[in-house]
């Protein structure tokens, strides 16, 4: 399996918990409802796949009680201090880590599976680590659904530019930019039952939470950008007046959460 270097993975320290900490505090609330559709419930083994900051590792480690255990796994555990006492966290790519065949009841990704080319391996690896009867929530990104829709012209422009740049630069690593959409199909290979899909492409305003979070990203990817050649050094700046005008909007991306469950009793 090939180690493609995750794309944040030189971002400075503080530069890069402040865009986790605003994807947290972003996408949160719908991830926890989610898992509790999915059947989260106190006891449970649990595993959290691409941690990042932890807010999910640590929801999830409060909602299982001290009977369950989370098993939470990032290629950089740097951005989490002190685990609860039931979170087990490993340091490590979720390719290669150790997993037992059969051994949590719920499994949950958010914007991981997008970061590696291999994903269809990924999933294969979770599912058979998943226990007869238990659910799985994967929740990924289709950048391909971005759409600039109020704004100058420039704004317009250089949106288009940046987006069609994210989506290059992800193509050009391997990765599918559109990944969130084969979700449902890939769910119906692994053979999951009552698959459940939700298909989120907010409108965003420029100044909120959404469009910081891009303009967020776009700083330390500046010049993974522009070396795609698909956008300038004039459409970043542009960009991040696009995402600061309070006249703007657009579709940044989607989010498609799935959630399945594996044929058994839990
Ligand atoms: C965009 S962040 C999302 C973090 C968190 N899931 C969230 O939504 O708040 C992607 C996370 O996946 C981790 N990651 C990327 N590739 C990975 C891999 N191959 N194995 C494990 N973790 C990985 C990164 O280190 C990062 O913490």
């Amino acid at each position: 399996m090939s180690q493609t270097e995750y794309v944040f993975q030189n971002t400075s320290f503080q530069a890069e918990l402040n865009r986790l900490r605003s994807i947290e505090a972003i996408f949160d609330p719908a991830t926890r409802r989610r898992l509790l559709s999915a059947g989260l419930k106190r006891g449970m083994r649990c595993l959290e796949v691409g941690a990042g900051a932890g807010s999910i590792m640590a929801w999830i480690a409060s909602e299982i009680g001290p009977s369950g255990r989370v098993t939470a796994v990032d290629i950089n555990t740097r951005f989490i201090g002190n685990p609860p006492p039931n979170v087990q966290l490993l340091s490590g790519d979720i390719q290669t880590v150790p997993l037992k065949p059969d051994s949590f009841n719920l499994i949950h990704a958010r914007y991981v599976l997008v970061h590696i080319p291999e994903y269809q391996t990924v999933l294969q690896i979770l599912w058979r680590s998943l226990k007869p009867g238990g659910s799985i929530v994967i929740e990924e990104p289709d950048f391909s659904a971005f759409r600039a829709i109020e704004g100058s012209d420039a704004g317009k422009r250089a949106f288009k530019n940046i987006h069609q740049a994210i989506n290059q630069m992800y193509s050009s690593k391997g990765i599918d930019p559109a990944l969130g959409m084969k979700l449902p199909i890939l769910f119906q290979e692994l053979g999951a039952k009552e698959v459940v899909v939700e298909n989120d492409a907010p409108i965003s305003r420029g100044g909120s939470d959404i469009a910081e979070m891009m303009r967020m990203s776009s700083i330390p990817l500046k010049e993974k950008y522009i070396a795609t050649e698909k956008a300038t050094p004039a459409d970043i700046d542009d960009y991040e007046a696009f995402t600061a005008d309070p006249d703007s909007a657009a579709i940044y991306y989607a989010t498609i959460g799935v959630i399945g469950w594996k044929e058994g009793v839990a």
